[in-house]
């Protein structure tokens, strides 16, 4: 038992625990309305504990230097959320694992994208470690079959580094961030930032630039896997994972493969993956077993509503807010709009690599993407999508202020990329992006 320390005596524990429960019995049967409005409160604050509120803004980091020299870099989250475990003793649906692109800009007439002759170092200023924020170190070997260094993610990633140089722009690939500043562990801060340093290759630096890296532990599985819970009927273990693990026993032991009987429970902590496909991890899964995203949205299609906060049940989420996009900010659009409903999420044949596309509604000519991931897709001068409008879900302007700032220190102002003369020393009087 982990949550407790070793040193306690546990029928002590147990002793406290029911002399407690006598007295809060005797004291309810004389109070039961105050008890019980009492006892909603404090449902309602331990929710609030769980996930405790979350800063929206990064305020404390040294605001950047001024930008615009010869250079400029234009930096991004590949997605739009990265969601991880805030626990791994159980189970894993997700490991700690971020991902950054960059292009490096030669201002000129015209502009030209440079890969060879600069170097790209990321480091975020306010979270440089994430051992003793995350146990993802404790469980590594358990999960993943490799024993990483501290603070390194699976891709060998770590907090800080160069980014690698691919083709026409820059990655760092599965950084293993989390959502807690150093100076606090426990107030979840999802819109981390990122300092992206452009340097010649004698060191000196050229410019710089302030990006976000969304990361988010809040899949509220809680809501309804607590004990008791409605999707927990007869189990209470006290942990939400082993709720879940119990619950997944009960309902599909005699399926398990070959290879796999053993019951979850009795082999954590588990990595849903190891059965059911996921995309996400490159993991294959055993064949005949549902993939990830199927089982997971096809058994709580009934149990949600079709609406944001449906999905915000195991997606982050209410607090997070991870759609934070321009068409959900002034236009109201809600996840289904573009993804559809449950049921069609669980049928996507391909998930995680098939996804909306921008072209499908915003179908005028000049719009296409030229890779079915928007993601992937280019534009203008071969700059990416990304670029210029940011993440899925982020698309500028986002309702979050951190998401402009990178803007901002490049055009004087947030949303797109609209202003020529970030890329173009003088300003073109024709052409443009779309045009
Ligand atoms: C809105 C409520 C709700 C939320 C949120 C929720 N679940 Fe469930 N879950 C249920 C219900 C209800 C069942 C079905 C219970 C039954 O059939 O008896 C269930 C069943 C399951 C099962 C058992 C599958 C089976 O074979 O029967 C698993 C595993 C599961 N949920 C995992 C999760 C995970 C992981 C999360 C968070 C990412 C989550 N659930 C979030 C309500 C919820
Ligand atoms: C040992 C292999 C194995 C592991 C590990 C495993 N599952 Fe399953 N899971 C199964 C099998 C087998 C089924 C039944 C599939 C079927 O009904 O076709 C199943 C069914 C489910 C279902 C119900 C699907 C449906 O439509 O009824 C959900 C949800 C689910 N698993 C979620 C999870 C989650 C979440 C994890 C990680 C905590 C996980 N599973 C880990 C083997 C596994
Ligand atoms: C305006 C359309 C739009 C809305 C609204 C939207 N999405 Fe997406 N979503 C996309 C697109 C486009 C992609 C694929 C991006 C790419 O190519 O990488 C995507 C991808 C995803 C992915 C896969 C990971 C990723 O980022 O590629 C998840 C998970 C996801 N969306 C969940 C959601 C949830 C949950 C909501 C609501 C809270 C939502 N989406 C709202 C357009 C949308
Ligand atoms: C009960 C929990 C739960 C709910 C509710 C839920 N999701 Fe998910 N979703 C997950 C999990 C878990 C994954 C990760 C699957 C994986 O790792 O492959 C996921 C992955 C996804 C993905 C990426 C994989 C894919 O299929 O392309 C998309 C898109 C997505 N969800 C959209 C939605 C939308 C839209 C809603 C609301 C209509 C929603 N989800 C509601 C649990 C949920
Ligand atoms: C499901 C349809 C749908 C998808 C998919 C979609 N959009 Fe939109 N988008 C809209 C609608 C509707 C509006 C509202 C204004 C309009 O009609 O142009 C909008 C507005 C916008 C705006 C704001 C325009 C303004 O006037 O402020 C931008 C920028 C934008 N979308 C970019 C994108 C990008 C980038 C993607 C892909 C990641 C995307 N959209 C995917 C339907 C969609
Ligand atoms: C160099 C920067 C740049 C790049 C790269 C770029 N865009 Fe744009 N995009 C803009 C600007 C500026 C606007 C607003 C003016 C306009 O519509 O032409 C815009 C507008 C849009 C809109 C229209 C929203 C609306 O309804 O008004 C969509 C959709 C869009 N872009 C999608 C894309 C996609 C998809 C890609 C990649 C294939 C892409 N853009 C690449 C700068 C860019
Ligand atoms: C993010 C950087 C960026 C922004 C912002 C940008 N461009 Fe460009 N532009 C480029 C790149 C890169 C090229 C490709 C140059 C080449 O072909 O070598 C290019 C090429 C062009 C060209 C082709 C002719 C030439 O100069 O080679 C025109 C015309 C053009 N851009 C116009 C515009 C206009 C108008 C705007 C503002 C509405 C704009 N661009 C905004 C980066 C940008």
């Amino acid at each position: 038992m982990k949550i407790y320390s070793p040193h306690i005596d546990k029928r002590l524990l147990v002793g406290i625990l029911l002399t407690g429960m006598v007295i809060f019995l005797i004291t309810a049967a004389f109070y039961w309305q105050p008890i019980a409005a009492l006892a909603q409160t404090t449902i309602d604050n331990l929710q609030d504990k769980l996930y405790l509120p979350i800063v929206l803004q990064n305020n404390d980091s040294p605001t950047p230097p001024p930008i615009l020299g010869d250079y400029v870099v234009i930096g991004w989250n590949d997605l739009g959320m990265h969601c991880y475990n805030r626990d791994f003793s159980d189970l894993a649906v997700l490991p700690p694992y971020n991902t950054l692109w960059a292009q490096v800009i030669l201002r000129g007439d015209p502009p030209k994208i440079i890969t060879d002759t600069v170097n790209v170092s990321f480091n975020f200023p306010n979270n440089t470690y994430s051992v003793g924020k995350s146990n993802f170190w404790d469980y590594d070997l358990a999960l993943f079959g490799v024993d990483l260094p501290d603070n390194i993610g699976l891709t060998g990633t770590g907090l800080a580094g160069w980014m690698d140089r691919e083709g026409d722009h820059f990655v760092a690939e599965g950084i293993p961030l989390t959502e807690y500043n150093d100076n606090d562990h426990t107030t979840r801060v999802p819109y981390q930032l990122a300092d992206l340093v452009v340097n010649d290759l004698n060191g000196a630096e050229l410019t710089r630039n302030r990006v976000v890296a969304p990361v988010s532990t809040e899949m509220r599985c809680d809501e309804c896997h607590s004990d008791n819970g409605p999707g927990n009927e007869g189990i209470a273990t006290g942990i939400v994972e082993q709720n879940i693990l119990t619950k997944h026993d009960d309902e599909n032991m005699d399926e398990y493969p070959p290879g796999h009987k053993n019951p979850l429970m009795n082999r954590r902590p588990v990595l849903c993956a190891e059965c059911h496909a996921s995309n996400a991890l490159a993991a294959p899964g055993v064949a005949g077993i549902p993939n990830l995203s199927e089982a997971v949205h096809d058994k709580h299609k009934e149990r949600v509503p079709t609406t944001t906060d449906g999905c915000y049940k195991c997606h982050p989420g209410p607090q997070t807010q991870c759609l934070r996009d321009v068409m959900s900010g002034s236009y109201n659009m809600q996840c289904s709009d573009c993804h559809g409903n449950m049921e069609q999420v669980s049928n996507n044949p391909n998930p995680w690599l098939n996804e909306p596309r921008c072209d499908t509604c915003h179908d005028e000519a000049g719009y296409e993407q030229d890779h079915a991931l928007y993601r992937l897709s280019k534009g203008h001068g071969g700059i990416y999508c990304e670029a210029c409008h940011d993440s899925t879900h982020a698309v500028a302007p986002s309702t979050r202020p951190e998401d402009g700032i990178k803007f901002t220190n490049l055009q004087g102002h947030n949303g797109e990329l609209d202003t020529c003369t970030v890329c173009h020393l003088t300003d073109p009087s024709t052409g443009g992006p779309h045009k």
